[in-house]
Parts: C-alpha cells; structure tokens; sequence
C-alpha cells in the first residue's frame, strides 16, 4: 500500500493538465467518491493494527497535498484565463476609498454657503498679525482691558506682533484697502493662550462676516441673523438678542438660539434655559470706520461673528474640543458621507 501511495504522490507531482477540464479530472480521479485516495481509504480499514499509524498518517498526506496541488493548478490555469481580462477596458475600476471631510470643513462650508447666496464674497489675512489690525484699529486703545479678555500670544521678537485672537482683524484689513460697498465673510483660525482641555484649546476657528454701506441698520443685521440660523439650523428655529460688549461694535449683542437639541424644553446642553449663545454681532463702531478710513457720516454696517467649533458642536454633539485636532481616524470616518 505504501507504494500505491508513493507512485500516486509522484503521479500527482508531474502532472501537468494543460486546461481547467484535465484540473477536472485529476481531480476526479483522485479526491472524488470513487476515486484514488478515497478507495486507499477504503483499503485502510482491513490493514494490521500496527501498520495503521504510518499508513494513516501517509494517506492524510497523500490527501492534502492532492487538495492543495489541484487548486494551484486551478488557480495557475483561472489566472492565465484571467490575464485577457486585464485587457478588457470596460471592467469596471477597482474602487477608491475616498477620504472623509473633516467636521470643521463640512461646517465652514456650509455656513460659507449661506453668506454666499446673500452675496458676500470670502476675504482671507495673515495669522501672524500686528497689533494695529487685531487691536488698535478695532477700538481697543493700549491698556483697554478688554485686551485681557483674548489670552494674545505675541511674537518674543517683536511684541507688535501677535498671533491673530479673533478674525476681525481680516475686517480690518477689508476697510483699510476696498471701499464700501462690502460685503465679505472672513474663516480663519486664532490663537489664544488657553489651557488645553475638552473645552478650550489654544487655536480654534471663527467665520466673521463684515457688511458695509449707506443705510445699513440694525433690522438688516437682524434679518441676516434670523437666516442665517434657520438655515443652520432649521425652520423653527428661534433667536434672541441680548446686549453685549465689544469694542468695535456699537451696539454689540450676542445671539442665541433655541436649543436644537431639546426644541428649546430644556436640557442639559443649554442647562435648562432652551437657549445656547452661538455668535457675537453688532454696528460697526463708527471709531472703527473712521480708524479705516471709511467715511462714519455716509457709511454704516454691521458684523458677526462666530467659532465654528461650538456650530459643529450643536451640530454633531462633539463633546471634546480635542477631537478636531487629533486626527483619529475613528473620529473623522464618523463623518463619511456627509456634505455641506
Ligand atoms: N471677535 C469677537 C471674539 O473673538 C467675536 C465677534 C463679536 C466678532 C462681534 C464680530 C462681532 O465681528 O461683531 O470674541
């Protein structure tokens, strides 16, 4: 029997079918029911006891080698049928894995896109600032306290220079080189010197939109405010304005909206009031203008301004300011699919 065994083996060995049928049929002879090693089986129950180890063990070899010889040479033959599919252009492509857009960037954009259909254009500047743009010409005089309200990071070299703290200092910039009408919205990132923690990180992003010319009121900032947040974030969607402080507003507001994930009942994220604060706004102090070089007496505006980390956050509910700089990829494929 061992010989069977062997001169079955070295059959197996040199055989060469020369098509998926000869695969067929080795296979065939060999593994099925009646075949070769199923019979050698067979045989196996009438052998002496002490032969029955050896023989045992040298036919399971026979039977895997018999099951892995015949699928390559399946494989061997399925692949060279398979080259003249390479050659077929009309297969369809393997898939690309497209990347995830990252929160920040999906709301950005959609907030860039309802300033858009109000008409306002995108204006871009430094983040490396001087202090005239992010301070001086935004109504904050040296020693104005509300300096300290910004955590500045200034430049060891050259203390005139700051990392920007706001992106009003891109409105800055507007005034000072275009002439009114304007219209423009300004994302960015800032700096401030703040502890790193779920809740406050030392850069984060502001969208800021700047809109100046003869008559502008108060109810055109309203309106735009009222859009703007039922675009983000619903029809039913309410605001309120409550008086603020800034010192290149006049007067200034800061805007809430009713909580969207209660309805504004109340719930732990607005801390039962069903209003969460999303943006500061007001006039255009006419101090600001003037510091430009826009005329206060024929001119006037409104701005607004808001981080965009807190719209993502009532948005998608992202509990830790850390998640949008790590860049764990469980986080980001989170938002697969999503579009602004
Ligand atoms: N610059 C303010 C801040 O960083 C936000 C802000 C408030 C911007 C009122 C504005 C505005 O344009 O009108 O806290």
């Amino acid at each position: 029997m061992i010989d069977k065994i062997k001169s079955l083996r070295a059959e197996l060995e040199t055989a060469a079918p020369g098509t998926l049928e000869d695969v067929e049929a080795l296979r065939i002879k060999y593994l099925s029911k009646k075949g070769e090693i199923p019979a050698l089986m067979n045989d196996f129950r009438s052998v002496p006891a002490e032969q029955k180890r050896e023989l045992g063990q040298a036919i399971n070899e026979l039977k895997a080698y018999a099951t892995e010889r015949i699928n390559a040479l399946r494989d061997g033959l399925g692949q060279t049928a398979g080259s003249a599919d390479a050659t077929d252009l009309t297969r369809p492509s393997s898939p690309v894995r497209l990347g995830t857009r990252h929160p920040l960037s999906i709301v950005r954009e959609e907030i860039i896109g309802i300033f858009h259909r109000l008409g306002y254009t995108i204006a871009d500047g430094p983040e490396i600032e001087d202090d005239w743009h992010v301070f001086e010409a935004l109504n904050f005089p040296p020693d104005h306290p509300a300096r300290d309200m910004q955590d500045t990071f200034f430049i060891a070299k050259n203390p005139d220079m700051v990392l920007r703290t706001h992106t009003s200092s891109v409105q800055t910039r507007v005034m000072t080189t275009q002439k009114p009408p304007i219209r423009i919205i300004c994302p960015g990132r800032v700096y401030r010197n703040e502890a790193i923690s779920a809740r406050a990180h030392c850069f984060f992003h502001q969208l800021e939109a700047l809109y100046i010319d003869k008559d502008v009121t108060y109810s055109d900032l309203r309106q735009t405010l009222m859009y703007l947040a039922r675009e983000l974030f619903g029809e039913d969607t309410k605001i309120r304005l409550r008086p603020s402080y800034f010192p290149f507003t006049e007067p200034s507001a800061e805007m809430d909206i009713s909580c969207n994930i209660c309805g504004g009942k109340g719930c732990a994220f607005c801390k039962g009031t069903g209003w969460v604060e999303i943006l500061g706004c007001g006039m255009v102090d006419p101090n600001v203008l003037e510091a430009c070089g826009i005329d206060s007496k024929e001119y006037s505006g409104f701005a607004l301004g808001m981080g965009i980390e807190r719209i993502t956050n009532l948005k998608y509910r992202v509990s830790d300011l850390r998640l949008f700089s790590e860049n764990d990829a469980r986080f980001l494929d989170e938002f697969t699919g999503t579009h602004a």
